[in-house]
């Protein structure tokens, strides 16, 4: 089965929301309650960041007003603004590189967004990533201060209908073991 590997004898399955996880593009008109919007964020806030710096600010969007603006700064992408929440994903600190010489703000906020979106599909709601936006009419929006950056927007709602898990690359062309 799908997502099932056979582990020294034992059975062993994916996070259910690893599975069905799929980018939503048609979301209900329902709110997400505010308990499930603080445990998204707290799922956000307890990710790992390059030397725990924390260089991150999620500005949560759910006024109507505020969410048309975003859907038109985001070039008219309907599901941007029928999605229930936009989280705004966004790095206090835009420069510091990791001993590795890269940028740390597009990992730790990759990261504490997908602990954001896994904590949402577990809550039952589905989500999008939007990087398709004007960043300078964004950040307007949002007032989001100089030197400051909206790196990522992620929606979140119920959705409309389920789509299907897209397909993947199988294992064996994506990873290896010891060598490339
Ligand atoms: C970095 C990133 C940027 C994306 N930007 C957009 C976007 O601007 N608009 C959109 O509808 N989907 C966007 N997506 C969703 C991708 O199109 C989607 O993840 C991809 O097609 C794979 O489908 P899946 O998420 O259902 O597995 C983005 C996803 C990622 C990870």
């Amino acid at each position: 089965m799908e997502g099932q590997y056979d582990n020294r004898g034992q059975t062993v399955k994916l996070l259910p929301q690893i599975e069905r996880r799929f980018s939503c593009t048609d979301f209900l008109d329902e709110p997400v309650g505010d308990q499930d919007i603080t445990l998204i964020l707290d799922a956000g806030r307890r990710a790992p960041s390059a030397k725990n710096r924390q260089a991150w600010r999620f500005i949560v969007i759910n006024d109507s007003e505020t969410k048309k603006g975003i859907q038109n700064a985001a070039f008219g992408q309907e599901h941007v603004g029928s999605a229930s929440l936009i989280i705004a994903l966004c790095t206090t600190n835009i420069d510091y590189r990791m001993p590795n010489g890269q940028l740390s703000y597009p990992i730790d906020i990759s990261i504490a967004s997908a602990f954001m979106l896994l904590q949402a599909e577990s809550l039952g709601y589905a989500t999008c990533y939007i990087s398709t936006y004007d960043e300078t009419k964004v950040r307007e929006i949002v007032s989001v201060p100089y030197s400051m950056k909206v790196v990522m927007l992620l929606l979140v709602g119920k959705a409309g209908s389920r789509g299907l898990p897209k397909e993947k690359k199988s294992l064996h062309e994506v990873s290896s073991f010891n060598h490339w």
